[in-house]
C-alpha cells in the first residue's frame, strides 16, 4: 500500500485521528516549523486537508497533494494534484516551502528535495516536520513497542487497521533527519526534536541567496 493510497482511504477521518494520536500537539509541532518561513508565496507540499492553513497566516498558499480525496477537504483556493517528486511549478516560484508529516510517505526523498530546491527562490526557506523514532536507542525500542500496539488499535477505532500498521512501519523506514538532509541541494540550517521522547523532528533548509537551482 503506498502513502497516497493510505491517505486517500482515510481522508475523511485523518484530522480526527491525527489529533488523537498526537494528543492535540500536531498543530503546535507544525507552528514551530512555520515560524521559520518567510512571508510571501508558500508551497504546502503534501498539504492534505489543509491543517496548516490557519498557522500559515496571510501567506499565499499553494496546496499540493497527490490525493484528490485529501485535497477535496482542503479549503485553500489554489489546490494542485501532484507529487513532490515532480512539482508542476517554475524555477524560483516560491518564497517558502512547508511540509508536515509527508517525508516518510514520499516515493523519493532526493528527487523531492531537488524539486523543492528548484522551485524556491534564491534565499528561500523550506521548513519540514515529520515523525520518526527517538534518537536514543532504548527510547527507540520502547517507542517501537508502543506504536506496534497503539497505532493498529487507534486504526481499529476507525476501521483502518491496515492503514495504521503502515504508519507504524513507516516510522522505521528512514534514518534520522541529520542524515536525511545532510548532503542535499539545500543547506541544513537547523534540526530540532519535539514530542514525547523526541519522536517528532523539525528541520529548516535554506537555498543560498543569489544562486540558481542546483542541478541534480
Ligand atoms: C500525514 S498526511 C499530512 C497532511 C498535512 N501535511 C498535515 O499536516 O496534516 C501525508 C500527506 O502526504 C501526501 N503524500 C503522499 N505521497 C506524497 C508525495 N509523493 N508527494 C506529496 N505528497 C504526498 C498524502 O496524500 C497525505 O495527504
Amino acid at each position: 500500500m503506498s502513502g497516497r493510497e493510505v491517505f486517500s482511504r482515510i481522508a475523511g477521518r485523518y484530522d480526527r485521528l491525527n489529533r488523537m494520536l498526537s494528543l492535540g500537539r500536531d498543530d503546535d509541532w507544525r507552528r514551530q516549523a512555520i515560524a521559520f518561513l518567510p512571508p510571501g508565496r508558500v508551497l504546502d507540499l503534501g498539504a492534505g486537508t489543509g491543517a496548516a492553513n490557519p498557522d500559515l497566516g496571510d501567506r499565499e498558499i499553494v496546496a499540493l497533494d497527490p490525493s484528490s480525496q485529501m485535497l477535496a477537504l482542503n479549503p485553500s483556493t489554489r489546490r494542485v494534484v501532484g507529487k513532490g517528486e515532480r512539482l508542476p511549478f517554475s524555477d524560483g516560484w516560491f518564497d517558502g516551502v512547508f511540509s508536515a508529516y509527508v517525508v516518510r510517505n514520499l516515493d523519493s526523498i532526493p528527487e523531492t528535495l531537488g524539486e523543492i530546491a528548484r522551485v524556491l527562490r534564491p534565499g528561500g526557506v523550506a521548513a519540514i516536520v515529520d515523525l520518526g523514532r527517538p534518537p536514543a536507542a532504548w527510547k527507540r525500542v520502547l517507542h517501537r513497542m508502543g506504536t506496534a500496539v497503539v497505532l493498529p488499535l487507534a486504526g481499529a477505532t476507525i476501521g483502518a487497521v491496515g492503514e495504521y500498521r503502515y504508519l507504524h512501519r513507516s516510522l522505521d523506514s528512514l534514518p534520522p533527519p541529520e542524515e536525511i538532509y545532510a548532503d542535499g541541494p539545500l543547506r541544513l540550517a537547523r534540526v530540532w526534536r519535539m514530542g514525547p521522547m523526541g519522536f517528532v523532528y523539525g528541520v529548516v533548509l535554506e537555498k543560498a541567496p543569489g544562486t540558481g537551482h542546483k542541478e541534480a
